[in-house]
């Protein structure tokens, strides 16, 4: 019967040094994977190395910047080198940049997306290679890449990100690997804690749950579609963000009407 446990595979997740990343690791070394855990630190970040210990022999860190070609080809080179095959990919590093519309400039626009597009591609290219059928990856997007979230750079980089997945999802099929999205909602990580007290408060009013969302909460939903739980689902995008995407801007309505 097929299961969420995921003995015996080898899933690589980038930005794994903190936040979602390591919630992410945390949960699929319990579920039995071997997990190759990457963020742009040296040496082992300390939210990883503060993991049980239980978890320290199924998890290795790989310094990794997605943005970088060869970094991706190093990885590759030493998995193989190892033996082994992958199994699962979580492209989850992201960055944001919070400028608007009509003061983000061009610079702004070539980071952003060359971590959270450009390193999601990189990591597809050079990791698709080492996947047999049955493999799964999930890339991270954002429900900013669902709506008109202001800050410009960051919504269109997830809005292409979308694009990517679909593509990867149709090129990949006919070899048995599947691509998913999940679009995060406000989780409580260093990245939102940066995040002015104004952008909590209209995102709870917007947010039919009416509370933020855990790490935790996101990692279930990555480790559902990284297990053979989801062998049918491909090409398909889930909000994690209770439920801020889905009412396409009539909860003020209804809440006004209440
Ligand atoms: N926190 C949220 O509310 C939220 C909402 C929607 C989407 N997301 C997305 O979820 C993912 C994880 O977000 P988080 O909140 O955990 O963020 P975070 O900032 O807490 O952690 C991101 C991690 O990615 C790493 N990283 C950044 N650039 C990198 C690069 N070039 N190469 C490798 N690693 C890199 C950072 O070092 C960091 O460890 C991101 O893709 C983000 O866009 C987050």
């Amino acid at each position: 019967m097929a299961s969420l446990r995921l003995d015996g595979r080898t899933v690589v997740i980038t930005g794994a040094g903190q936040g979602q990343g390591t919630a992410e690791a945390r949960l699929l070394v319990e579920a039995g994977a071997r997990v190759i855990a990457t963020d742009l630190a040296a040496d082992l970040p300390e939210e990883l190395a503060a993991l049980p210990s239980s978890a320290s022999h199924s998890l290795v860190y790989r310094q990794l910047d997605v943005g970088d070609e060869s970094g991706w080809s190093t990885l590759a080179a030493w998995i193989r080198s190892e033996g082994w095959q992958v199994d699962g990919l979580v492209n989850n590093a992201g960055i944001t940049q919070r400028s608007r519309l009509l003061e983000v400039s061009l610079a702004d626009l070539q980071r952003v997306y060359e971590t959270n597009v450009a390193g999601s591609l990189l990591g597809i290219q050079a990791l698709a290679p080492l996947m047999r059928s049955g493999a799964s990856i999930v890339n991270v997007g954002s429900v900013a890449g669902l709506t008109a979230h202001y800050p410009v750079a960051y919504t269109t980089s997830k809005w292409a990100l979308r694009g990517l997945s679909r593509v990867a999802a149709m090129e990949l099929g006919p070899r048995g690997i599947r691509v998913n999205t999940v679009h995060p909602g406000f989780i409580e990580t260093p990245m939102t804690a940066s995040a002015k007290p104004a952008f909590r408060q209209a995102t709870l009013g917007e947010t039919p749950l009416g509370r933020t969302g855990s790490v935790e909460e996101v990692s279930g939903v990555v480790l559902f579609l990284l297990s053979p739980l989801s062998s049918f689902v491909t090409g398909a995008e889930i909000p994690v963000d209770g439920g801020q995407s889905a009412h396409g801007g009539a909860k003020a309505v209804s809440d006004a009407l209440r």
